[in-house]
């Protein structure tokens, strides 16, 4: 199978070219965090320039969003996210045998889709902290933080709508399509709040997992996708590294759902529990109702009890839910679901080096403080 990217045709073989053993000196794996960082440096140039782009105001709160600034425009550091769906993007388009570079109008797409995605997030959860600083609704209302979300959005799309070569058109479909999941994935995510733990009306561990994989996989899968499809990669590679995304996702998601009931908040970078304060229907706690134990049952009771859980209540919880199996079971699905990602990667033709890349960020990321 054969196409042609911005760098002249990929083939198969072309894919392949880029050993890791180039020359006959074995190179040595970078790790996962070398990787995000080069990825970074190479996308970061043109996030700011699409940044510039926008109203002195969105912006401002964009690069806060992006942990650039503080509240004022001041320059900020160390409260930027893993860029992980930008470099997913670059190493698409690297896995397919382009540079990198290739797949920056991806890499800049996603990020600023995930930067809008949960500064609208913060708002329906009503989270007050993300990465140890006040959310953008906190630090600059709802309103701005609302219209600085859509500015966001608008900017991701006229960003890939203007990507250079003939794959415009089709990346920005990729997109659209990955956007609606999502949203799909969140609207589930917000029902879920109100459904019954227990009984016939309540969340199935097969419903939480098409959730997750809208709401989180679907953007991860469609940054890799982006990236090989820039640089003109056939169909069937395009969809594995999607499908290695959405499994990678719902792998993501299972971490954040484990970390949000035994995570340390210094560490998290978000307060501790919320998700249990706000009967968060994550896999942890289904797994652990899904039980037929007496602990899995004490639980149940805990959780439908009409009063809020006081910190007493939530940390009892927390016990229970390992006690009933939750959180080794929830640790296997993500596990498994990384299995997955690795096979997806496997099943059609990439290049040795980003290959290795994907391979560490595969390994690394949802393996964070679990
Ligand atoms: C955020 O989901 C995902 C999207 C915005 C689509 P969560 O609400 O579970 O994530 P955190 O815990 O706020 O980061
Ligand atoms: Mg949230
Ligand atoms: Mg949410």
């Amino acid at each position: 199978m054969t196409s042609t990217g911005p760098t002249g045709p990929v083939t198969a073989d072309s894919a392949h070219s880029a050993d890791s053993t180039a020359g006959g000196t074995p190179t040595v794996q970078p790790t996962a965090p070398d990787v995000l960082e080069r990825c970074r440096l190479l996308v970061r140039p043109v996030l700011e320039k699409a940044v510039e782009r926008l109203h002195p105001w969105p912006a401002e709160m964009a690069a806060y969003a992006l942990g650039w600034c503080e509240v004022g425009g001041a320059p900020a550091s160390g409260a930027t996210g893993k860029g992980l769906r930008q470099a997913l993007a670059v190493l698409g388009a690297e896995a397919v045998g382009a540079p990198g570079e290739a797949g920056a109008a991806g890499a800049v797409a996603v990020e600023l889709v995930h930067t809008f995605s949960l500064l609208h997030d913060d708002i329906m959860d009503g989270d007050a902290t993300r990465r140890r600083r006040p959310t953008v609704w906190k630090a600059y209302g709802t309103g701005p933080a609302v219209l600085a979300g859509d500015a966001l959005f608008a900017l991701a799309v006229e960003t890939l709508a203007g990507a250079e070569g003939v794959h415009a058109p089709a990346a920005v479909r990729l997109l659209a399509a990955s956007l609606t999941d999502l949203v799909r994935g969140q609207a589930d995510d917000l029902l879920f709040e109100s459904r019954p733990w227990r009984g016939p009306e309540a969340v199935r561990p097969d419903e939480y997992r098409a959730m997750a994989e809208h709401k989180t996989g679907a953007l991860l899968g469609c940054a890799g996708a982006l990236g090989a499809l820039l640089a003109g990669a056939p169909e069937e590679t395009v969809a594995a590294l999607d499908r290695a995304g959405r499994h990678l996702g719902v792998a993501f998601q299972i971490v954040d759902d484990v970390l949000g009931v035994w995570g340390d908040p210094r560490v998290t970078g978000k307060p501790a529990h919320g998700d249990l304060r706000r009967r968060k229907k994550t896999l942890p706690v289904l797994a652990a109702l899904s039980a037929d134990s007496p602990a899995a049952r004490r639980l149940a009771e805990l959780l439908e009890a009409e009063d809020a859980l006081d910190p007493e209540g939530v940390r009892t919880a927390a016990t229970l839910i390992e006690e009933a199996g939750g959180r080794s079971a929830a640790r296997a699905e993500a596990r498994h679901r990384l299995a997955e990602a690795h096979a997806c990667l496997e099943s059609v033709p990439l290049a040795p080096r980003p290959l290795g890349d994907l391979r560490t960020l595969l390994d690394f990321l949802p393996h964070r403080r679990m």
